[in-house]
C-alpha cells in the first residue's frame, strides 16, 4: 500500500444495497480510514459502519448529516440520490463528494441524453431512435430489425430494457413506458468497466462481467444482476485502456465542454462486438453486483482514490492496483424477483457463510426482525469469494452459498461457469 496520509479518515456512504456494503467493507479495510458511516445502510453495513437513519434521497438531510459528522468524504452509491442532487448539496456544504452533480447524473437519468452526449463525443454505441408514439416505435423496430431492443428513457433500476425477437412483446413494453429509446442489437459478450473520474482525468478499475438474467443460461427477464466475476481471462488485456481512450475520456471532455464536468464513477456497460467495443449504457455510479469482485481484488487504498476524484486531483494518485487471482459474487434473490420481491422471510446461515476464509456475505436487501435477519428486497445477499483463479473463486462462493437458505430463495447455478465470455441471453433469443 502507498502512504495512507492522503486518504480520508472518515467517510459517509450513502445508500442501502450491496454496492454500498462492498464500498463500506473496502473502506473499512483501508488503513487510512478510521471511521465509516452509512445513511441509512443495512444490517450488513452495520457490522463495519455506524448507521444513520437518514433518507438517502434527501439532499439537505444528507448534507446536514455529513456536516454534523464532520466527515472528510461522502460517497454516494445509488443513482436516484445523484439524480436528486445529493452531490450538489454535499459539495455546497463544503464537503468532498464522490458522485456526479445532478446535471452530470443525467448521463444515467436520461438514456436519450446519454445517446446525445455519445454522438457529440464520437463514442461507439448502438444506433438508436428516441420514440414517443406507438407509430414511431413500430417504425424504429422495423428500421433496426430483430432482435429488438426497447429501453425506457427514465430510470428503471436496470429493469426498463426488453431485448426480444418478438415484435409484439417489444411494442407492448414500449406501451408501458413514456418515451423509449429503440436501438440496434449489439452482438457480443458484455463487460462492465468502472472509470473513477474527477471531471478531467480518469482511472479505470479492472473490468468485470455481470449476469443480468434471472435464470441459468441467460434465460428469463433482466434483473439488476444475479452474479459477477473479475478479472475476465478471455478479454483482451488492453481492454480498459482502449475503452478509456475511445469512450471515457471523450465523454469526460464532452461533459466538461457542456459545463457539467463528471466527477464520480462512470460505469460503462459494453458489448464486445466483432467491430470492437460498443457502449450499451452509461451509469453514473458503481454497478452492483459487478463492482463487488473488483473491490475484493483492489490492492491500493480505496479512500485515497475516491477522495482524489472528488477533489479533482486524480492525476496525483497512482493508478489503482489489483491483486492477482479472481473473485466471484453469487446473488441470492427473494421469491418473485424481478417482477416483485418477498419481505420478511427468515434467512438462515449467513453468519456461517461469512465466517469462511476468503468469503464476504454482502447484504443488499436485508433487515432485522428482532434478532432475526430477514429478506427486505429483491436481491437479498451476495456471497463473494476470492481464489487463485475464476474457477477456484467460483467454487468457494458456491460452497459458502450452500450454507444460506430462506423460503423462496432464487440463485443461478452458472455464475462465472465455463465457458466464460459468452453472450448472455443468446439462449433466449435462439428459442
Ligand atoms: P441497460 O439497462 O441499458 O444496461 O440494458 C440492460 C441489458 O439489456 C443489458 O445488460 C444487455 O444485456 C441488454 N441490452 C441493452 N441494450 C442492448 C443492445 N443494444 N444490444 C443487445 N443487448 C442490449
Ligand atoms: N449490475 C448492473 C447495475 O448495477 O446496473
Amino acid at each position: 500500500m502507498t502512504a495512507p496520509s492522503s486518504g480520508p479518515s472518515s467517510v459517509l456512504v450513502v445508500g442501502t444495497g450491496g454496492r454500498e456494503h462492498a464500498l463500506a467493507l473496502a473502506l473499512s479495510r483501508d488503513p487510512a480510514v478510521s471511521e465509516v458511516h452509512a445513511a441509512p445502510g443495512n444490517p450488513g453495513i452495520g457490522a463495519v459502519a455506524t448507521l444513520h437513519d437518514v433518507d438517502p434521497g434527501d439532499p439537505a438531510a444528507v448534507a446536514a448529516l455529513a456536516s454534523r459528522l464532520g466527515v472528510d468524504l461522502v460517497v454516494v452509491g445509488p443513482e436516484a440520490p445523484l439524480v436528486a442532487g445529493v452531490a450538489d448539496a454535499v459539495t455546497e456544504a463544503g464537503i468532498a463528494c464522490f458522485g456526479p452533480s445532478r446535471a452530470a447524473a443525467r448521463l444515467e437519468g436520461s438514456k436519450a441524453f446519454a445517446k446525445e452526449v455519445m454522438a457529440a463525443a464520437g463514442v461507439p454505441t448502438a444506433r438508436s431512435r428516441v420514440c414517443s408514439t406507438p407509430a414511431e416505435v413500430a417504425e424504429a423496430l422495423d428500421a433496426f430489425g430483430a432482435p429488438y431492443v426497447v429501453k425506457d428513457d427514465a430510470l428503471a433500476a436496470g429493469k426498463g430494457v426488453v431485448v426480444t425477437t418478438d415484435r409484439a412483446e417489444a411494442l407492448a413494453h414500449a406501451a408501458t413506458c413514456g418515451t423509449v429509446v429503440v436501438e440496434e442489437f449489439l452482438d457480443g459478450p458484455e463487460v462492465s468497466l468502472f472509470a473513477v473520474c474527477d471531471g478531467a482525468t480518469t482511472r479505470a478499475l479492472q473490468p468485470a462481467q455481470d449476469f443480468k438474467r434471472i435464470h441459468d443460461g441467460g434465460r428469463g427477464p433482466n434483473t439488476g444482476g444475479m452474479g459477477s466475476y473479475s478479472p475476465l481471462p478471455w478479454a483482451p488485456p488492453d481492454l480498459a485502456a482502449l475503452v478509456v481512450a475511445t469512450v471515457v475520456q471523450p465523454t469526460l471532455d464532452e461533459m466538461a465542454r457542456r459545463g457539467a464536468p463528471f466527477r464520480g464513477c462512470l460505469y460503462v456497460g459494453l458489448a464486445l462486438t466483432a467491430a470492437g467495443p460498443r457502449v450499451i449504457e452509461f451509469n453514473v455510479r458503481f454497478g452492483d453486483p459487478d463492482v463487488q469482485p473488483v473491490l475484493a481484488l483492489l490492492d491500493s487504498p480505496l479512500g485515497e482514490l475516491l477522495l482524489a476524484a472528488a477533489e479533482g486531483r486524480l492525476d496525483e494518485v497512482a493508478p489503482p492496483r489489483f491483486r492477482t487471482g479472481a473473485a466471484v459474487s453469487v446473488v441470492l434473490a427473494s421469491a418473485g424477483y424481478p417482477e416483485s420481491s418477498s419481505k420478511g422471510d427468515v434467512i438462515a446461515g449467513a453468519d456461517r457463510a461469512a465466517a469462511r476464509a476468503d468469503v464476504d456475505v454482502i447484504h443488499a436487501g436485508t433487515a432485522l426482525d428482532g434478532d432475526a435477519l430477514v429478506t427486505a428486497g429483491g436481491r437479498v445477499l451476495a456471497v463473494r469469494a476470492t481464489g487463485a483463479d475464476v474457477a477456484a473463486a467460483r467454487a468457494a462462493a458456491y460452497s459458502a452459498a450452500e450454507e444460506i437458505s430462506f423460503p423462496g430463495m432464487q440463485r443461478r447455478s452458472d455464475i462465472a461457469a465455463e465457458p466464460l465470455g459468452v453472450v448472455e441471453g443468446a439462449a433466449v433469443l435462439a428459442d
